[in-house]
């Protein structure tokens, strides 16, 4: 018996998914196109998995619905975004619907230069969405800041602090937003959390244990070639998204790091800190324990394990919160072919509510719509929104969320002399 279940995300074969589907060819160097005032058209960069998994479904959804324009794709070969627009997911999902695909055509070499030709031909303040490996996320950011258009990246935004400020900086001088697509924001646990929290109805954070190992076969995605132990590690990739949820629900600012890190290969001989431990302090005295790994066992009941437990002080008593991220309270055992799955309702699912296609739900989806739309409104009412957007808090960016990246510089300096805290404050 095979053992899928419950996951974030998840690498995906698309050499498996080679059937014919509804794909936009264009030779023409032409620009990606808004569709009409307040429906900005959106790029993305990069055309791996987080792009399959979640951010185009999720950008179909809200083309289909009329408040995007025309979708673009650029990766750094043809057939990467060939093999992404035949992807069978998405075209059962999503019939009839297309992007644009850069390069256009297959070419001899690689074209890692290729977003700038195509961000340079935009309009200005449309959305380009930033999915390429961790440490490009900076110089793509600014390409498209400096074209004025938004930005939506996925975590971590960038890699050093100096570089968040000074993305923050470039966008609020343009009007521009900048979203970090910290989804788990947007599970409604995490908002039930930070509005009792801050309600007072925990009391104070004190100790906390918080992980997310991925399964081991990520080992085989393409994680092996930029993963590595001089880019990221195991804390910097995935365990960011517990430090930014501790901060989103309890407003408290992390003030030193320690990462404990197991070197380890890859099966293409590339060394990564595929096993990593973390310890943060607070500003409070607080301490969160993070572990992360590409090292949950394949044949276990869920594509990763994850969750995040956080006891807290009150006036005359302990509080608690608990969370199980990977085990939501289903059990499946599928007969063809056999497979024990506990799936996740909340991440991201496609459901049929009766057509065309089917409709992606869940978090992944309500986080890429909150942040197109906050674009919208910014657009349609002026950079006074992105005041609003900064204070408010829902929406991670670099103004708000900067402690991100002093955590992670902090980390890979710690995890380089293995395991020295790293104080900032
Ligand atoms: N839970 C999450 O929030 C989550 C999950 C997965 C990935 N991510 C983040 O998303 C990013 C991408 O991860 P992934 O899983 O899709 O990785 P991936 O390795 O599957 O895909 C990376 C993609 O970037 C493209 N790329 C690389 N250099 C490029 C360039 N110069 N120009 C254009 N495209 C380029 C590659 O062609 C590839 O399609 C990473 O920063 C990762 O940390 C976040």
């Amino acid at each position: 018996m095979l053992y899928l279940g419950s996951e974030e995300w998840r690498p995906l074969d698309l050499r498996s998914n080679l059937v014919n589907g509804s794909v936009s060819v264009s030779d023409s160097p032409s620009e990606p196109r808004p569709s009409g005032s307040g429906q900005p058209a959106v790029l993305i960069v990069g055309g791996g998995m987080i792009v399959h998994d979640q951010i185009l479904p999720s950008l179909y959804h809200l083309q289909r619905q009329g408040r995007i324009g025309e979708i673009s794709v650029c990766a750094t070969s043809h057939e990467t975004v060939r093999k992404l627009a035949e992807a069978e997911s998405l075209s059962r999902a999503f019939p009839g619907q297309s992007f644009r695909m850069y390069p256009a055509v297959p070419a001899p070499a690689r074209q890692p230069d290729l977003f700038r030709q195509v961000i340079g031909r935009m309009p200005p303040r449309q959305l380009v969405v930033v999915a390429v490996p961790d440490q490009l996320h900076h110089q793509v950011i600014l390409e498209a800041l400096r074209h004025d258009q938004h930005v939506c990246a996925v975590k971590p935004l960038v890699l050093e602090h100096r570089q968040a400020v000074e993305i923050a900086s470039e966008a609020y001088s343009r009007g521009l937003l900048v979203a970090v697509e910290y989804h788990k924001r947007f599970d409604d646990r995490s908002l039930m959390a930070r509005r009792a929290y801050r309600g007072g109805h925990f009391g104070e954070f004190r100790l906390g244990t918080a992980c997310l190992l991925e399964q081991w076969y990520y080992r085989n995605s393409n994680f092996q070639n930029w993963m590595t132990a001089d880019h990221s590690d195991a804390f910097t990739y995935i365990g960011c998204h517990y430090v930014d949820l501790v901060h989103f629900i309890t407003g408290l600012l992390p003030v030193s790091v320690s990462v404990y890190g197991i070197l380890d290969r890859f099966p293409n001989g590339n060394q990564g800190y595929l096993w990593t431990d973390a310890r943060v302090i607070w500003e409070n005295g607080a301490c969160l324990n993070v572990q992360n790994a590409l090292g949950f066992p394949d044949a276990a009941p869920g594509t990763n394990t994850q969750g995040m437990t956080l006891y807290c002080q009150g006036a005359e008593g302990g509080g608690l919160i608990a969370h199980s991220d990977q085990y939501r309270g289903l059990k499946y055992c599928y007969t063809n072919p056999v497979v024990y799955a506990e799936p996740s309702p909340d991440y991201f699912q496609y459901v049929d509510l009766g057509g065309p296609g089917l409709t992606p739900v869940g978090y992944g989806y309500r986080s890429i719509e909150a942040i197109v739309a906050a674009a919208i409104r910014v657009n349609l009412e002026g950079p006074t929104v992105l005041d609003e957007i900064d204070r408010t808090g829902i929406i991670a960016t670099p103004a708000n969320s900067s402690y991100n990246e002093r955590v992670i510089e902090a980390a890979r300096e710690s995890i380089r002399n293995g395991g020295r805290e790293v104080r900032w404050r």
